[in-house]
């Protein structure tokens, strides 16, 4: 199967299945205009993040890497009445445009937009006691995966679920020769995940619209 296939794919899984939301395809369309990345998360993957948050009644959610907020929109759209979502982000013109796209999609009052490196913004959620949260979603810089995850640990609890986004690498995760630093942070992660004692964990491939890549989920015991 080709990358073009799995694009295909997606587009009619998501025809079927994902809703067009105004606020969603505002946030893709400012996200490309502004000259941002097109690496957030598929239409699918969107609405899987949504129907997680939902599943666990998320009322508390955490997310490290907001880009345009199109995951954060997702994720923000599934909490329950009073519930509300901090979002990490570094790059001041990718706060900009998801600032703008939160208050486009009337989500100003439940979405706390923090500019600045996740790992200073980190300490200061545990300083504030801002956790525990129910649901994590880590999606940043993938260098700091490991530290990320630490961290959402120190901001959970019990049945906490924590996702992370880009563990596969097209595959070179099993590489043990790779020098990508991205990959090696990933394997430093997948390890530290299979040994830690406080989660039950998986990662799942993943091909579609974004290529080839995969999530890992991990349950806080
Ligand atoms: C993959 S994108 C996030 C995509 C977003 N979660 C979505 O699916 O719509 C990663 C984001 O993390 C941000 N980022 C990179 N390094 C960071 C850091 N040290 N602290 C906080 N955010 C960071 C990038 O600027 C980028 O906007």
């Amino acid at each position: 199967m080709t990358e073009e296939k799995w694009g295909r794919v997606d587009e009619y899984l998501s025809s079927l299945l994902v809703p067009d939301v105004e606020a969603l395809q505002n946030a893709l369309r400012t996200s490309s205009q502004a000259g941002l990345p097109p690496i957030q998360v598929s239409a699918v993957q969107g609405k899987f993040l949504y129907l997680l948050a939902r599943s666990v009644k998320a009322r508390r959610v955490l997310e490290i890497g907001t880009l345009g907020a199109y995951s954060t929109i997702w994720l923000a759209r599934a909490l329950d009445a009073g519930g509300q979502l901090i979002t990490l982000e570094s790059e001041p013109l990718h706060a900009k445009v998801a600032q703008a796209n939160i208050r486009a999609a009337g989500l100003d009052s439940v979405v706390d937009l923090r500019l600045g490196p996740a790992l200073d913004a980190l300490p200061v959620l545990v300083s504030e006691k801002a956790g525990p949260f129910d649901l994590i979603f880590i999606d940043a810089d993938k260098v700091n995966t490991p530290s990320y995850f630490e961290w959402s640990l120190k901001l959970s609890r019990s049945g906490t679920v924590i996702i992370v986004d880009n563990v596969v690498r097209k595959g070179a995760i099993a590489d043990p020769s790779s020098e990508d630093p991205a990959v090696q942070a990933m394997q430093r992660f997948v390890s530290m995940l299979g040994a830690e004692p406080r989660v039950s964990a998986t990662a799942l491939q993943i091909v579609g619209a974004k290529g080839y890549d995969g999530f890992a989920l991990a349950l806080v015991l």
